[in-house]
């Protein structure tokens, strides 16, 4: 009798490991919907990616939450608009605020994360890269429900004299084992940098460990090769048509491809959903250095679809059937949702989640009818529904900023749209169809019918989400030089911590 329940209850939970796959979401930095092959990039220099899609599916119409990487990310791995989790800012009006190493905040604890919620359904979680939801110790990923971490916690700016400013550190999962500059090296002068080589073991050796112990894994890999200042290693410089950023993209292309074979290799790639997208739309401030946003308006700052549209692929095979593209209007957020209804996890019910999940979209090309909201910092610029994108809001950047020049719109100049100072058009908003005309070129003339039903679909929708909102505390109002990247937590071990000088807290400045 014993043996018989014993065996029962392993064949169930045999069974329920199986059915849970493991969820890979691949984040690249400030990469460009435009940025690859299948999305129409003339220098056709993503063969890995390209065939990714052609054996999974293409989203053409996917977004990030915020065009700027650290509400993006929050975002991401919380299901839920920054508005609601807390990271934006307040300091002045529709200004995008991200964590660089002043900032005092950082992801809340009153917010779940996708790790969190998934560490408790039995996955191992491994973050590789860029994490970017705040520094200070009580906001690593390791309190969060990651179990393993190598990465940054910000950005890899820099050279810094650990001075003035300190140089941003590396971390092995809580703990700092060196700085960017001094122990990981990115050549200012060549671009060259073997973060992309090491991001990619992590990944794999990461895979085949959990392939082994047959457990269950969520890896967030967030490498930043296409973010300022880009980088690539040795045998990929000079490589690309694109120059330095076109490398970078190159190595990161290989990379996938690696990480691809390395779940065909280990038996687990049939049981694995990975999901190729962005954090944000090309920086185009950049100009050569930086992605494209194919046909779109704008770039990364902006709530022009240059700014959120971002490239998506969903690859899953045996699951997902190959060639298909889906115009599904999805999110980052969608991640969250999707991912829990993959691992059998109900979402948390006390709070508004933004993501919807995309499994029966992956699996029979289901379409659900759901808007897309535009956030720069505290403000709803736009609102898509089906192909009407109302702009109720419009701004690029200062006239200040752009005399220094601070470009987010190169080459680009659509009156009254692409404009210098904030157009508040909320009692006749902006309608573009983006079907039709996907530049964001030409308004639609409010006269007509065609405006009317658009508008007075698209105002229902807002009227509902902003009944709905509750904005969570602003956690990117605050900057100190104290909490700057002196003494990381491991900097003892290693005899490397820096002297902060004494707290003195300010009020962040986010000119755009
Ligand atoms: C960067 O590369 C150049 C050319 O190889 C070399 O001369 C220089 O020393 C390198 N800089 C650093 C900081 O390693
Ligand atoms: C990258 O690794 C190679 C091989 O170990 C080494 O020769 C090169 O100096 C490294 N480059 C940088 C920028 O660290
Ligand atoms: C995955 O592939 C393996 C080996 O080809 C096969 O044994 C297994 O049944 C497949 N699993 C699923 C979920 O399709
Ligand atoms: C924008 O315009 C609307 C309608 O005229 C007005 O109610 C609102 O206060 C304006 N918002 C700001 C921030 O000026």
């Amino acid at each position: 009798m014993i043996i018989l329940v014993g065996f029962l209850l392993f064949s169930f939970f045999s069974e329920f490991e199986c059915s849970r796959p493991n969820i890979l979401i691949m984040l690249m930095d400030d990469m460009g919907w435009g940025d690859l092959g299948v999305f129409g990039h003339p220098s056709k220099e993503t063969p890995r990616l390209d065939q990714m899609a052609s054996e999974g599916m293409l989203f053409p119409d996917f977004y990030t939450a915020n065009p700027l990487c650290s509400p993006s990310r929050a975002a991401l791995l919380t299901g839920r608009l920054p508005l609601r989790n807390g990271f934006y800012t307040t300091n002045a009006h529709a200004r995008n605020g991200y964590t660089p190493q002043e900032i005092v905040g950082g992801i809340s604890d009153r917010e779940l994360l996708l790790s969190e919620l998934l560490a408790l359904a039995g996955y191992r979680n491994k973050i590789v890269g860029k994490w970017h939801l705040g520094h200070q110790a009580q906001y690593l990923p390791l309190k969060h429900g990651f179990h393993e971490w190598f990465g940054s916690s910000n950005c890899h700016f820099g050279p810094y004299n650990d001075k003035s400013t300190p140089n941003i550190p590396v971390f092995r999962n809580d703990e700092m084992i060196g700085r960017y500059y001094e122990d990981f090296q990115i050549n200012r002068t060549t671009g060259e940098s073997n973060l992309t080589i090491l991001f990619t073991e992590e990944a794999t050796s990461f895979i085949k460990k959990q392939a082994q112990a047959q457990q269950p894994f969520f890896l967030y890999w967030a490498p930043d090769a296409t973010h300022a200042p880009v980088y690539a290693s040795r045998s990929f410089l000079d490589k690309s048509e694109r120059g330095l950023y076109g490398d970078a993209v190159r190595e990161l292309d290989f990379s996938v491809g690696i990480i691809l074979d390395t779940l065909w290799t280990t038996g687990v790639a049939n049981n694995t959903l990975v999901f190729f997208t962005s954090d944000n739309g090309a920086a185009l401030v950049s100009k050569i250095m930086g992605g494209s946003n194919g046909p779109f308006l704008c770039g990364k700052e902006t709530t022009f679809e240059g700014g959120m549209r971002e490239p998506a692929i969903a690859w899953w095979p045996g699951t997902i059937k190959p060639g298909q593209v889906s115009h599904q209007l999805g999110t980052v957020m969608d991640l969250f949702s999707t991912a829990l209804d993959l691992a059998g996890v109900e979402p948390p019910s006390d709070r508004v989640i933004d993501g919807i999940s995309l499994k029966s979209t992956f699996i029979d090309g289901k379409m659900t009818d759901r808007p897309v909201f535009y956030y720069r910092g505290n403000e709803l610029m736009a609102v898509r529904l089906g192909f009407y994108k109302a702009h109720f809001w419009c701004w690029s950047n200062s006239w200040e900023e752009l005399k220094q020049g601070i470009d987010f719109c190169p080459g680009e100049k659509v009156e009254g749209i692409t404009s210098h100072q904030q157009m508040n058009y909320t009692t006749q908003p902006k309608i573009f169809h983006l079907g039709r005309d996907p530049g964001e070129k030409y308004t639609l003339n409010p006269k007509s019918k065609e405006y009317q039903k658009a508008k007075s679909a698209i105002l229902e929708i807002v009227k509902e989400h902003k009944n709905n909102l509750t904005p969570g505390k602003p956690q990117l109002n605050w900057c100190d030089k104290a909490v700057m990247h002196w003494s990381p937590p491991g900097c003892k071990k290693l005899k490397r911590c820096l002297t902060p000088p004494s707290p003195k807290p300010y009020l962040c400045s986010w000119p755009h």
